[in-house]
């Protein structure tokens, strides 16, 4: 199988499991595994925070902070298409009792005059607004990557207004790679952010949240609520350090990767629309003449390449590390057939 579903699909490298063997480990609920303590370390080194806490997805990280940030009841602003609303169970609304003011955008970015407009302050009648939710890189409208300028300005005008501010950086580093601009600076404005270890940077389980202490030590409070503490987590921990220091850079091939497959795919027949990549997500939409997107993906699964539809006439394909320019032949020929 070739899959270009998704970055989630990367397995461990023999050289990541090789990582985990020598890991000290302790009792991570008790902060005793001293792996996982480093990589929070170095995680809120990387993001400038002053803590980080380690926990098994980005969703939990996502959740987590709106329960730090916010009360039951209050409004969460954030593009309709994020991860957040769109595919999280949701669990803004069921664990956090969060209302939820979608905004609309053409690519998952919108600015501090946006912001400005739809905050309401709370009263007997309104929920009052209480976070702004940031996506970095934005996944459904193609891996965008928000300028760090568009950030600053959305997450000055929520603190002016008394919000609080977060950034879910599942691909976070992808933009790091993408701008040349360090994770710290698109974090800057934010108050809570986290990055993922499961997509491009090929690791099996795992996301660290970062914030300031106070933040950190609610965050724990709320991990153990959820049965999210661990205990001998580091020799998964390890396998995030490894891919911190080996598959951060790397990303940059799946960009080329990327721009190359859209390049290649741009003369299929029935493709409306494809994007032009800046990260590693491709979506491409196909017209209404011929077989939907859940035909063309059982189409290519029949020969043998995996990818995904994102809408009735909406296919998501994605570069990482365990698909190579050679897997692009196949990919068209797959799609070629599958679209006749
Ligand atoms: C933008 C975004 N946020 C959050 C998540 C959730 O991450 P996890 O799968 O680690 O829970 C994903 C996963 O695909 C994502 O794409």
């Amino acid at each position: 199988m070739i899959d270009f579903y998704s970055d989630t699909k990367t397995r461990p490298s023999r050289a990541m499991r090789e990582a985990m063997l020598d890991a000290p480990v302790g009792d991570e609920q008790k902060g005793e595994d001293p792996t996982t303590l480093a990589l929070e370390e170095q995680v809120a080194d990387l993001l400038g925070n002053e803590a980080a806490v380690f926990l098994p997805s980005g969703t939990m990280c996502n959740e987590i902070a709106l329960r730090v940030w916010m009360k039951p009841g209050e409004t969460l602003i954030g593009d309709r298409a994020c991860h957040i609303i769109t595919s999280e169970g949701g669990a803004p609304a069921a664990l956090a009792g969060a209302m939820v003011h979608p905004i609309d955008t053409a690519e998952g970015i919108f600015d501090a005059e946006e912001v400005r407009r739809v905050i309401t302050p709370g009263s007997r009648y309104a929920s009052g607004t209480r976070l702004v939710c940031v996506e970095q890189t934005f996944n459904l409208k193609g891996g965008v990557v928000w300028p760090v300028e568009k950030l600053d300005a959305v997450a000055a005008a929520a603190h002016e207004a008394g919000l609080h501010t977060h950034m879910d950086g599942a691909r976070l580093m992808n933009a790091v790679v993408a701008s040349g601009i360090g994770a710290a600076r698109h974090c800057a404005g934010y108050d809570s952010v986290w990055i993922d270890f499961t997509k491009g940077l090929g690791a099996p389980v795992g996301a660290v949240l970062a914030g300031s202490r106070a933040f950190i030590d609610e965050a724990w409070r709320l991990k153990q609520q959820m049965g999210g503490a661990m205990r001998q987590s580091g020799v998964v921990a390890a396998m995030c350090l490894y891919a911190l220091d080996h598959n951060v850079e790397r990303l940059a091939e799946d960009h080329e990767l990327a721009t190359e497959l859209a390049q290649r795919l741009a003369d299929l027949p029935r493709i409306s629309a494809i994007n032009t990549p800046q990260t590693n997500l491709v979506f491409l939409d196909i017209d209404e003449t011929g077989p939907t997107a859940d035909e063309v993906v059982d189409a290519c699964f029949a020969r043998g390449v995996q990818i995904g539809a994102f809408g009735p006439r909406r296919l998501r394909l994605v570069t990482h590390l365990d698909v190579q320019r050679s897997d692009l032949g196949p990919l068209k020929d797959a799609l070629s057939a599958a679209m006749a």
